[in-house]
């Protein structure tokens, strides 16, 4: 998705603007460009393609300390150079870069008699800008107010005006700007990541909120130029939680990353001497939770893989029903919202407008929504009424990961939480803390069989399609699978129950198609085991992720990932990691661009 990137301070603008730029890339772009601004003037490069393509085309030395850039994903015109950010009005008075939608585009533009010079929604907005200054003269802060109020749509914003060379403008509606405050300078950003080397002392700006930078200071105000009482908040995360740590890839670093952030996730949340989980974000008494009669789980792609695993995890623990739904679906068939229900919707970027969507729709109806959200003051983790961070740290790469076990860390949690306010015994509430406790030392176990994986993944890399199946808890597992396959190295993947084989995919399964079949040690093991004869019997090549040491397993499969005995709570995370590996693999024997993976963005803001 689109990226925003500000700068105003003692620095040369053009080097942050740029290194802001490079940060945000992971999320996904087309095109990019800069506007900065200098005596009264107003400079703006841009092209289609690669930063590096913009970078060569910018002068040796640009002397300008205020300026704004722009990763662009087309959504209204083709990636061209036109349709890059910053766009400006005809005098090049004022440039501006613009994140979202602007759904009255149309009508805004008849009002105006101006030739535009690229196919975007967001060109409208400098003309309206500029047009507003010079009718009213007023202020570009008076100014976006003032066009603001007729526009319909999202936006995050950030705008410069030739008039004010050291002020940038903001604003959010529905799509995130966050402030970000130096010694003498003052930046802003759609995302963290682009400021972490700058600053960790940040503004988060809510929907109706328009704000002003310069080098000294912040001012935030309402639509209505009422003033508001923001204030800053301080992250935790560090500038070498955005690097790949030495590795080749963001996505391998995150793999690998991952006994640390199940650890950091689980850290301080279990409670040995009531053997149940300890969750202080949730905002609920023992008694609500003892209310609750129903838990319904929301999220999109990965997370709602996750949110899938969770719902089998709290059922199973709490006997409460619960189960999980794309957070757009649910948001469209106009639900019916209870009081007595537990919402909960799960995010990486806490930023994906579906889930944002889903949460607000709720909260309109009266229900309760709690987060399990990673990035620490997004829109969805402040907007709930309750929640859990994950603490996994900035995920960078496009395609989840730790994220996703850290989902399903907090999803253990919360079932453990649950199942021990209702029948679950401080015995068995002790084995699921030590289960959840040993989970970090047995992805690393799982780590360690990365060659043999990477084997496989080499030897089926050249399929066009692969199975991953699964029965009960593994097929959330299964489905990840797929997606990671899927996102990372354009195999086609599709997950399956292993019960649904029988009835429609079983006409493709063939000796050109691998079929991964998750096995956990479990009651329902010989059954799945039925889904792996039928498989053998096609023809089809078949690799065993399992952890349990049955030997027909051996016998049927062509290959077997034996990853370490794991207790139900956490055999899907343990196992899950394997599948990423697999991925990971494929993906690099066929040279794909591992994270950055066409046609998706890191976070969806946008419908
Ligand atoms: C994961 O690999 C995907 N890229 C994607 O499905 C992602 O999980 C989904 O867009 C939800 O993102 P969120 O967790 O930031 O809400």
């Amino acid at each position: 998705m689109c990226g925003i990137i500000a700068y105003t301070g003692g620095q040369q603008a053009v080097p942050v603007l740029m290194n802001g730029l490079r940060r945000l890339e992971y999320r996904g772009y087309d095109s990019a460009g800069i506007s900065v601004s200098s005596r009264k003037k107003l400079r703006t490069w841009k092209s289609a393609g690669k930063i590096n393509v913009l970078d060569s085309q910018l002068p040796e030395s640009i002397k300008a300390q205020c300026g704004i850039g722009h990763t662009r994903w087309a959504t209204h015109g083709a990636p061209t150079d036109e349709n890059a950010h910053p766009h400006t009005d005809t005098e090049e008075s004022v440039t501006v870069v613009h994140n979202g939608i602007i759904e009255n585009v149309d009508a805004l533009k008849d009002k105006l008699t101006v030739e535009y010079k690229s196919e975007t929604d967001s060109e409208v907005l400098a003309h309206l800008l500029s047009q507003t200054i010079k009718e009213k003269k007023c202020s570009l802060i008076d100014a976006m107010r003032e066009v603001l109020s007729r526009v319909v749509g999202t936006y995050g914003i950030a705008a410069i005006s030739a008039e004010e060379p050291e002020k940038i403008v903001l604003a959010r509606s529905g799509s995130p700007v966050i402030i970000g405050i130096g010694e003498g300078e003052m930046l802003a950003a759609s995302d963290m990541s682009a400021l972490s080397r700058y600053t960790r002392e940040v503004v988060h700006l809510d929907d109706g909120e328009v704000a002003q930078i310069t080098p000294d200071g912040f001012e935030v105000t309402l639509l209505d130029a009422s003033p508001t009482d923001k204030s800053s908040m301080t992250l935790v995360s560090n500038i070498e939680d955005y690097d790949r740590g030495g590795y080749e890839h963001y996505l391998y670093r995150e793999i690998v990353d991952q006994p640390d952030t199940v650890r950091r996730t689980i850290s301080g949340r279990l409670d040995k001497r009531f053997n149940t989980a300890r969750l202080g974000g949730l905002n609920m008494e023992a008694r609500d939770l003892l209310q609750i009669q129903r838990v319904k789980i929301l999220g999109c792609g990965s997370a709602l893989y996750a949110g899938m695993a969770g719902a089998n995890m709290i059922e199973s623990l709490s006997r409460i029903p619960c189960d999980a739904e794309p957070a757009a679906e649910f948001r469209y068939r106009n639900p019916v919202i209870e009081a007595s229900t537990l919402y909960i919707v799960v995010s990486q970027s806490g930023e994906t407008f579906d889930t944002l969507a889903a949460t607000r729709e709720i909260q309109r109806k009266g229900g309760f929504v709690l987060g399990i959200v990673n990035s620490v003051g997004s829109t969805i983790a402040r907007e709930v009424d309750g929640g859990v961070y994950m603490h996994a740290g900035p995920e960078v790469s496009v395609a989840s990961t730790k994220a996703f076990t850290s989902m399903l860390s907090v999803f253990s949690l919360l079932a453990i939480l649950l199942g021990r306010s209702r029948d679950v015994s401080p015995q068995r509430g002790a084995q699921l803390l030590l289960a959840l406790e040993q989970a970090p030392d047995k992805i690393a176990d799982v780590l360690a069989l990365e060659t043999h994986i990477a084997d496989i993944a080499k030897e089926y890399a050249n399929s066009h399609s692969a199975f991953f199946i699964g029965r009960t808890s593994a097929y959330p597992v299964a489905l990840e699978g797929a997606q990671k396959l899927k996102e990372i190295s354009y195999i086609h993947a599709e997950a399956y129950p292993a019960s649904e084989l029988k009835h429609g995919p079983l006409a493709l399964v063939c000796a050109e198609t691998p079929c991964v079949v998750v096995l956990p040690e479990s009651e329902l093991l010989d059954k799945s085991m039925g889904a792996l004869e039928e498989i053998k019997a096609r023809g089809a090549p078949v690799i065993a992720v399992t952890d349990s040491s049955n030997k027909r397993i051996d016998k049927l499969a062509d290959h077997v990932i034996r990853t370490p005995l794991a207790d139900e709570l956490v055999q899907g995370m343990v196992m899950g990691v394997a599948l990423q590996i697999y991925a990971y693999h494929s993906a690099v024997a066929l040279g794909r661009d591992v994270d950055q993976p066409r046609n998706l963005a890191k976070s969806v803001t946008v419908e």
